[in-house]
């Protein structure tokens, strides 16, 4: 696969899968990241295993090495990155996300985060948690709609939020009122940021199955043209090639 350019991959994978898949998949991960799945229940235990097997299927297919060869290691607030080991592959970006039993991996030539969130309000105030997490701005656009539709922009919003903070890579370290997104659908896009260039970042939100709600930011290119995506299915417990092209926002290429 080339990663190049504006173009985000994006990788799907379901995380329930049998005990058989989980002793494959648990074999391709490295002791760290096996005591890391470790934090947490046991369906949190085999979703992070298969998420980090399907993140080593994916980035060994990137990088031309089989999934147990790829090293990882983690910024400062726990992003996952390529160690050292792949130096002269810095362009080489990625991030993960899950919700329930799916994950998703974007890959990109750039800084990238991406996020997923199935749409439920259950136990949710939206006002209240708008009051205390979003920008005024955002909390206007929530205030506009009611019912589903609120729901559905609440979820936009969130998820366009923490897309962006992953590809900083501070995750929820950085002050949400620092910056403020618009979900508007044909464009969402980062509109003011305390700390930075509004211009200097694209976000997204690609359809991803009706359950769920994702996206992603990426940090652009001067000569950008626009960010696209090609959104594809991996196994999480099989060796390569195990890839099916699904669904494209932009041009194919593996
Ligand atoms: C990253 C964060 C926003 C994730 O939120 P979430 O909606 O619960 O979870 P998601 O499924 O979308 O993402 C989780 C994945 O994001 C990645 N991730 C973890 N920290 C990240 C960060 N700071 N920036 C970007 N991505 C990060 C990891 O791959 C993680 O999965 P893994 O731990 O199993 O590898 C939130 O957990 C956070 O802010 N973490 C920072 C914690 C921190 O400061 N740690 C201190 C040093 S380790």
């Amino acid at each position: 696969v080339v990663i190049s350019g504006e173009k985000v991959h994006i990788w799907r994978a379901w995380l329930d899968q049998p005990d058989r898949a989980l002793i494959r998949a648990a074999s391709l991960l490295s002791p760290v990241e096996l005591e890391h799945a470790r934090r947490g229940s046991d369906v949190v235990f085999r979703r992070r295993v298969f998420a980090h097997a399907a993140l080593r299927e994916v980035l060994g297919r990137c990088l031309d090495v089989p999934p147990h060869a790829v090293r990882l290691t983690r910024g400062r607030f726990g992003k996952p990155r390529l160690a050292q080991f792949h130096q002269g592959r810095e362009r080489l970006h990625f991030n993960v996300s899950r919700s329930g039993d799916t994950c998703l991996i974007a890959v990109a030539a750039n800084d990238v985060g991406i996020d997923v969130e199935r749409p439920d309000g259950r136990g949710i105030d939206l006002d209240a948690f708008a009051t205390r997490f979003f920008a005024p701005d955002e909390r206007a656009a929530l205030q506009q709609v009611t019912g589903r539709r609120k729901l559905l922009t609440f979820f936009r919003l969130w998820t366009l939020k923490e897309a962006f903070v992953k590809a900083l890579g501070g995750g929820l370290n950085i002050p949400l009122h620092a910056f403020a997104v618009s979900s508007s659908s044909e464009r969402p896009r980062l509109t003011t940021y305390r700390d930075g260039d509004v211009n200097a970042w694209t976000l997204a939100s690609p359809p991803i199955e009706d359950r769920f709600i994702a996206a992603v930011a990426l940090r652009r290119s001067p000569d950008s043209e626009g960010l696209s995506f090609v959104v594809r299915d991996v196994e999480p417990s099989r060796q390569a090639p195990g890839f099916r092209a699904r669904r494209t926002g932009g041009t194919p290429s593996r």
